[in-house]
């Protein structure tokens, strides 16, 4: 195993249900998480996030394979192992009568040499402070989850695991969110946040693994598994034209028609070029717009690539 892996699992399997009525939620997989990185587990639902959650966090029992954290095993050892571990699963239940800060203080007590500096610390770091002595009851939904990532770094872990944080979240309070994640990446914490969106990993994440009914279809960087390139809507004023001129672009990866518009799949800092080469050639370019691509469109590609870059092999063989 690679020196800095915070979270590696080797073939890690969950079968539920009896003889004859069987579901396989998470199939022979197969992570590696290093030091550092803001990790997205993406999967549409169902695809087996929150059970590997679970599985890593001791409370549901693995059919087989194996689970490591900070290097070592944790069959027998995960009590120890994840005290260095913060998480946010379902949504704290916060009593609603009380503040922010005497919730805080209430869950602390279970936690070692927690003292009111450090409560204050953390209202700071989540950028509660101005509202801390307010009752939970008059809180947004995202104050709520930023008041849980405190419970998370109560007790200053290492690595952070997040089930679907923005769940429930207005567009303010997730990019509230995301400048939480990223300023605590920063500060030396490693993320582990699980997603069915697309564009939330993309936004945040720093390495992904794309899964599928229990399976990992594809991992690595974000930039190197989404890709530099970039769906751009063109509205025209020569469709016929437009779609010959950049079929017959080499760096423009793919052309289709779409109504009366095009798209075309380009990478990102070439949006500039497409508009001189059009305009340079008599076209006019009446409307340009970056699409973006959903998750089923990614799991299309990703699939797609996949089984053409096996058939190659095969051709190879
Ligand atoms: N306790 C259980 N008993 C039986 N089946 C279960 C149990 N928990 C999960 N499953 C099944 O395992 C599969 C994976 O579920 P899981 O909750 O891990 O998916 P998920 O990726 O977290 O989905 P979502 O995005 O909806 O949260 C699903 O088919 C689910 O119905
Ligand atoms: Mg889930």
């Amino acid at each position: 195993m690679a020196e800095n892996d915070v979270v590696k699992t080797c073939g890690l399997t969950k079968n539920f249900g009896r003889k004859g009525k069987c579901i396989t939620a998470v199939d022979n997989l197969n992570l590696e998480i290093h030091d550092g990185e803001v990790f997205g587990f993406l999967g549409p639902n169902g695809s087996g996030k929150t059970t590997t959650i679970g599985m890593l966090l001791g409370l549901i029992n693995p059919t087989s394979g194996s689970i490591e954290l900070f290097g070592q095993d944790t069959a027998g050892n995960s009590a120890q192992l994840l005290k260095r571990v913060g998480v946010i699963m379902d949504k704290p239940a916060f009593f609603p009568y009380m503040s922010g800060k005497d919730n805080l203080k209430y869950f602390a007590m279970s936690v070692d040499d927690i003292d009111d500096k450090r409560i204050d610390e953390l209202i700071e770091i989540v950028e509660l402070k101005d509202r801390a002595n307010d009752k939970v009851r008059e809180y947004s939904m995202g104050m709520k989850q930023r008041l849980a990532v405190t419970l998370a770094l109560l007790n200053d872990p290492e690595l952070i695991i997040l089930d679907e944080p923005t769940n429930g979240l207005d567009p303010s309070g997730i990019i509230e969110f995301r400048a939480l994640i990223r300023s605590l990446n920063k500060q030396g914490k490693t993320i582990f946040l699980s997603s069915h969106l697309l564009h939330e990993v993309e936004q945040v994440c720093t390495h992904v693994s794309l899964i599928d009914k229990g399976r990992v279809l594809a991992s690595g960087p974000v930039k190197d598994l989404l890709g530099n390139h970039k769906s751009i809507r063109l509205t025209v004023s020569d469709v016929e034209k437009t779609v010959v001129m950049l079929q017959n672009t080499d760096w423009i990866k793919s052309v289709k028609k779409e109504g009366d518009s095009i798209i075309a799949e380009a990478p990102e800092n070439k949006t500039a070029d497409i508009n001189e080469l059009l305009t340079g050639n008599g076209i006019h370019v009446l409307e340009m717009q970056k699409c973006a691509s959903s998750l089923e469109d990614f799991f299309l590609k990703t699939i797609g690539e996949k089984e053409s870059a096996n058939s190659r092999e095969e051709e190879n063989v």
